[in-house]
Protein backbone atom coordinates (compact mmCIF):
# COMPACT_ATOMS: atom_id res chain seq x y z
CA UNK A 1 0.00 0.00 0.00
CA UNK A 2 1.40 3.14 -0.83
CA UNK A 3 1.24 6.28 1.13
CA UNK A 4 0.94 9.75 -0.24
CA UNK A 5 2.65 13.26 0.83
CA UNK A 6 0.13 15.05 2.64
CA UNK A 7 -0.83 18.67 2.23
CA UNK A 8 -1.74 19.91 5.87
CA UNK A 9 -3.47 23.36 6.64
CA UNK A 10 -3.20 24.36 10.24
CA UNK A 11 -6.11 26.47 12.30
CA UNK A 12 -6.28 28.08 15.05
CA UNK A 13 -7.98 26.23 17.41
CA UNK A 14 -11.14 23.59 16.69
CA UNK A 15 -13.76 26.61 15.84
CA UNK A 16 -11.92 27.72 13.21
CA UNK A 17 -10.93 24.05 12.14
CA UNK A 18 -15.14 23.41 11.41
CA UNK A 19 -15.73 26.68 9.84
CA UNK A 20 -12.47 25.82 7.04
CA UNK A 21 -14.18 22.73 7.15
CA UNK A 22 -17.88 23.86 6.19
CA UNK A 23 -16.36 26.21 4.16
CA UNK A 24 -14.92 23.56 1.77
CA UNK A 25 -17.93 21.41 2.17
CA UNK A 26 -20.03 24.42 0.67
CA UNK A 27 -17.39 25.21 -1.95
CA UNK A 28 -17.14 21.57 -2.82
CA UNK A 29 -20.60 21.18 -2.63
CA UNK A 30 -20.77 24.41 -5.25
CA UNK A 31 -18.55 22.47 -7.45
CA UNK A 32 -20.25 19.66 -8.02
CA UNK A 33 -23.13 18.36 -10.62
CA UNK A 34 -26.24 16.67 -8.84
CA UNK A 35 -26.52 14.79 -6.85
CA UNK A 36 -23.63 15.55 -5.07
CA UNK A 37 -22.51 12.97 -2.32
CA UNK A 38 -20.85 13.18 1.09
CA UNK A 39 -19.47 10.87 3.07
CA UNK A 40 -19.43 11.69 6.72
CA UNK A 41 -17.67 11.09 9.23
CA UNK A 42 -18.45 9.34 13.58
CA UNK A 43 -16.41 10.32 16.39
CA UNK A 44 -16.34 13.00 18.50
CA UNK A 45 -14.09 15.90 16.29
CA UNK A 46 -16.81 16.99 13.36
CA UNK A 47 -19.94 16.98 16.06
CA UNK A 48 -18.82 20.59 15.94
CA UNK A 49 -18.84 21.06 12.28
CA UNK A 50 -22.17 18.98 12.09
CA UNK A 51 -23.80 21.34 14.14
CA UNK A 52 -22.44 24.32 12.05
CA UNK A 53 -24.07 23.20 9.14
CA UNK A 54 -27.36 23.48 10.88
CA UNK A 55 -26.88 27.61 11.81
CA UNK A 56 -29.11 29.58 9.39
CA UNK A 57 -25.63 31.50 7.74
CA UNK A 58 -24.58 27.91 6.85
CA UNK A 59 -27.80 26.10 6.50
CA UNK A 60 -28.24 28.71 3.74
CA UNK A 61 -25.44 28.28 1.62
CA UNK A 62 -26.35 24.11 0.73
CA UNK A 63 -28.80 23.65 -1.78
CA UNK A 64 -30.10 20.38 0.61
CA UNK A 65 -32.62 18.61 -2.55
CA UNK A 66 -29.30 17.91 -4.56
CA UNK A 67 -27.29 16.43 -1.55
CA UNK A 68 -27.22 13.07 -0.27
CA UNK A 69 -25.33 11.85 2.99
CA UNK A 70 -23.38 9.17 3.84
CA UNK A 71 -21.42 7.44 6.39
CA UNK A 72 -18.05 6.31 5.90
CA UNK A 73 -17.95 3.52 9.11
CA UNK A 74 -20.98 3.03 11.53
CA UNK A 75 -21.23 1.01 15.01
CA UNK A 76 -22.91 -2.08 14.36
CA UNK A 77 -25.99 -0.49 16.91
CA UNK A 78 -29.47 0.61 16.55
CA UNK A 79 -29.63 3.71 14.66
CA UNK A 80 -31.09 5.52 17.73
CA UNK A 81 -28.08 4.09 20.38
CA UNK A 82 -26.03 7.07 21.43
CA UNK A 83 -23.03 5.39 19.74
CA UNK A 84 -24.46 5.42 16.76
CA UNK A 85 -22.81 7.87 14.40
CA UNK A 86 -25.27 8.21 11.21
CA UNK A 87 -27.63 9.26 14.85
CA UNK A 88 -25.17 11.62 15.93
CA UNK A 89 -25.42 13.27 12.74
CA UNK A 90 -29.22 13.09 12.35
CA UNK A 91 -29.37 15.19 15.81
CA UNK A 92 -26.70 17.21 14.98
CA UNK A 93 -28.05 18.55 11.57
CA UNK A 94 -29.26 16.09 9.62
CA UNK A 95 -32.78 15.93 11.10
CA UNK A 96 -33.35 19.72 10.58
CA UNK A 97 -31.59 20.36 7.39
CA UNK A 98 -31.42 17.18 4.90
CA UNK A 99 -34.23 16.72 2.08
CA UNK A 100 -36.44 13.93 2.40
CA UNK A 101 -34.45 10.32 0.85
CA UNK A 102 -30.84 12.31 0.84
CA UNK A 103 -29.90 10.25 4.34
CA UNK A 104 -28.27 6.78 3.74
CA UNK A 105 -27.50 5.23 6.91
CA UNK A 106 -25.96 1.71 7.07
CA UNK A 107 -28.87 -0.75 8.22
CA UNK A 108 -27.70 -1.70 10.89
CA UNK A 109 -30.98 -3.89 11.15
CA UNK A 110 -29.21 -6.54 9.60
CA UNK A 111 -28.11 -10.25 10.87
CA UNK A 112 -24.72 -9.38 11.19
CA UNK A 113 -21.59 -6.49 10.41
CA UNK A 114 -20.91 -8.68 7.37
CA UNK A 115 -25.14 -8.35 6.16
CA UNK A 116 -24.87 -4.73 7.01
CA UNK A 117 -21.97 -4.44 5.02
CA UNK A 118 -23.37 -6.26 1.60
CA UNK A 119 -26.55 -4.06 2.32
CA UNK A 120 -24.65 -1.01 2.49
CA UNK A 121 -22.75 -1.90 -0.65
CA UNK A 122 -25.61 -2.54 -2.40
CA UNK A 123 -26.60 0.99 -1.22
CA UNK A 124 -23.36 2.86 -3.09
CA UNK A 125 -23.18 0.93 -5.78
CA UNK A 126 -26.76 1.24 -6.60
CA UNK A 127 -26.96 4.94 -6.11
CA UNK A 128 -23.57 5.05 -7.65
CA UNK A 129 -24.88 3.27 -11.04
CA UNK A 130 -28.64 5.07 -10.98
CA UNK A 131 -27.24 8.93 -10.68
CA UNK A 132 -23.56 9.10 -10.84
CA UNK A 133 -22.37 7.10 -13.59
CA UNK A 134 -18.88 7.16 -14.62
CA UNK A 135 -18.61 9.45 -11.52
CA UNK A 136 -16.51 8.63 -8.24
CA UNK A 137 -18.69 7.37 -5.18
CA UNK A 138 -18.06 10.25 -3.40
CA UNK A 139 -17.71 14.13 -3.93
CA UNK A 140 -16.27 14.73 -0.41
CA UNK A 141 -15.43 12.42 2.21
CA UNK A 142 -14.66 13.51 5.94
CA UNK A 143 -12.28 11.46 7.89
CA UNK A 144 -10.70 11.50 11.58
CA UNK A 145 -8.15 9.44 12.88
CA UNK A 146 -7.92 7.07 15.93
CA UNK A 147 -5.51 7.27 18.67
CA UNK A 148 -4.36 4.28 17.10
CA UNK A 149 -3.91 5.42 13.23
CA UNK A 150 -7.50 3.80 12.73
CA UNK A 151 -9.51 5.58 10.03
CA UNK A 152 -12.98 5.13 9.56
CA UNK A 153 -13.00 1.67 10.99
CA UNK A 154 -10.24 0.18 9.94
CA UNK A 155 -7.90 -0.95 12.74
CA UNK A 156 -4.42 -1.44 12.21
CA UNK A 157 -4.36 -5.09 13.23
CA UNK A 158 -7.12 -6.28 10.69
CA UNK A 159 -5.38 -6.96 7.88
CA UNK A 160 -8.13 -8.73 5.83
CA UNK A 161 -10.02 -5.44 5.70
CA UNK A 162 -7.12 -3.20 5.17
CA UNK A 163 -5.95 -5.19 2.19
CA UNK A 164 -9.58 -5.40 0.55
CA UNK A 165 -9.34 -4.15 -2.81
CA UNK A 166 -12.13 -5.40 -4.52
CA UNK A 167 -15.25 -5.21 -1.68
CA UNK A 168 -16.19 -1.21 -1.10
CA UNK A 169 -17.38 -2.11 2.20
CA UNK A 170 -16.89 -4.62 5.29
CA UNK A 171 -17.99 -5.58 8.23
CA UNK A 172 -15.21 -5.46 11.50
CA UNK A 173 -16.29 -7.72 13.93
CA UNK A 174 -13.85 -6.43 16.52
CA UNK A 175 -13.05 -2.58 17.13
CA UNK A 176 -9.39 -2.02 18.62
CA UNK A 177 -10.79 1.00 20.22
CA UNK A 178 -13.96 2.21 22.00
CA UNK A 179 -16.61 1.96 21.43
CA UNK A 180 -15.60 -1.85 21.55
CA UNK A 181 -18.62 -2.79 19.55
CA UNK A 182 -18.87 -4.51 16.18
CA UNK A 183 -18.69 -2.46 13.08
CA UNK A 184 -19.39 -1.78 9.44
CA UNK A 185 -16.46 0.58 7.51
CA UNK A 186 -15.74 1.33 3.72
CA UNK A 187 -12.06 -0.15 2.67
CA UNK A 188 -9.46 1.95 1.65
CA UNK A 189 -10.70 1.57 -2.39
CA UNK A 190 -14.34 2.64 -1.00
CA UNK A 191 -13.01 5.76 0.42
CA UNK A 192 -10.16 6.70 -2.17
CA UNK A 193 -14.04 7.02 -4.48
CA UNK A 194 -13.81 10.88 -3.94
CA UNK A 195 -13.23 14.36 -5.59
CA UNK A 196 -11.96 15.20 -2.01
CA UNK A 197 -10.84 13.51 0.97
CA UNK A 198 -10.68 15.99 4.14
CA UNK A 199 -9.21 14.61 7.29
CA UNK A 200 -10.61 16.92 10.85
CA UNK A 201 -7.92 16.18 13.01
CA UNK A 202 -8.25 18.38 16.43
CA UNK A 203 -6.83 18.52 20.04
CA UNK A 204 -3.32 17.68 21.86
CA UNK A 205 -3.91 13.70 22.62
CA UNK A 206 -4.18 13.29 18.24
CA UNK A 207 -0.62 15.02 18.18
CA UNK A 208 1.52 12.08 18.64
CA UNK A 209 -0.03 9.82 15.98
CA UNK A 210 -0.75 12.23 13.36
CA UNK A 211 3.13 12.90 13.72
CA UNK A 212 3.82 9.16 13.31
CA UNK A 213 1.47 9.16 10.27
CA UNK A 214 2.78 12.65 8.96
CA UNK A 215 6.01 11.26 8.54
CA UNK A 216 4.97 7.64 6.77
CA UNK A 217 4.03 5.63 9.27
CA UNK A 218 2.67 2.69 8.30
CA UNK A 219 -0.96 3.22 9.44
CA UNK A 220 -4.33 2.63 8.53
CA UNK A 221 -4.58 6.60 7.99
CA UNK A 222 -1.69 7.10 6.31
CA UNK A 223 -2.98 5.15 3.10
CA UNK A 224 -6.30 6.80 2.98
CA UNK A 225 -6.09 9.55 0.14
CA UNK A 226 -8.58 10.32 -2.67
CA UNK A 227 -7.71 7.83 -5.78
CA UNK A 228 -8.44 10.57 -8.09
CA UNK A 229 -8.26 13.81 -6.68
CA UNK A 230 -6.96 15.92 -3.45
CA UNK A 231 -6.42 15.14 0.16
CA UNK A 232 -6.25 17.42 2.86
CA UNK A 233 -5.17 17.44 6.38
CA UNK A 234 -7.30 20.29 8.06
CA UNK A 235 -5.69 20.53 11.91
CA UNK A 236 -5.73 22.64 14.99
CA UNK A 237 -2.93 24.33 16.35
CA UNK A 238 -3.26 21.87 19.59
CA UNK A 239 -2.85 18.58 17.17
CA UNK A 240 0.12 20.41 15.26
CA UNK A 241 2.98 17.92 14.70
CA UNK A 242 6.21 20.21 16.50
CA UNK A 243 8.08 19.57 13.07
CA UNK A 244 5.40 19.84 10.53
CA UNK A 245 6.20 21.59 7.35
CA UNK A 246 2.22 23.20 6.62
CA UNK A 247 0.86 25.20 3.98
CA UNK A 248 0.55 28.24 6.72
C1 LIG B 1 -15.83 6.23 14.56
C2 LIG B 1 -15.15 7.15 13.59
C3 LIG B 1 -13.67 7.05 13.80
C4 LIG B 1 -13.24 8.43 14.19
C5 LIG B 1 -11.90 8.42 14.90
C6 LIG B 1 -11.66 9.80 15.54
O1 LIG B 1 -16.74 5.50 14.19
O2 LIG B 1 -15.44 6.32 15.73
O3 LIG B 1 -15.52 7.08 12.32
O4 LIG B 1 -12.92 6.61 12.72
O5 LIG B 1 -13.14 9.28 13.04
O6 LIG B 1 -11.92 7.42 15.89
O7 LIG B 1 -12.67 9.99 16.49
P1 LIG B 1 -12.73 11.35 17.35
O8 LIG B 1 -13.10 12.43 16.37
O9 LIG B 1 -13.79 11.09 18.37
O10 LIG B 1 -11.36 11.55 17.94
Amino acid sequence: MTSMPHRVIVQPDAAALAEAAAQRLVDRIAASTAPVAICLTGGSTPKRLYELLATPRWRAQIPWPQVHWFVGDERFVPPDDPLSNIGMARRAFLDACAAPGTVHPVPTDAATPGDAANGYEHTLMTFQAGQRTGRPLFDLVLLGIGPDGHVASLFPNDHAALTERIRRVVGVPRANVAPFVPRVSLTLPGLASTHEMLFLVAGPDKQAILQQILSGADLPASHAHAADGETLWLIDRAARPLNLNDDQ
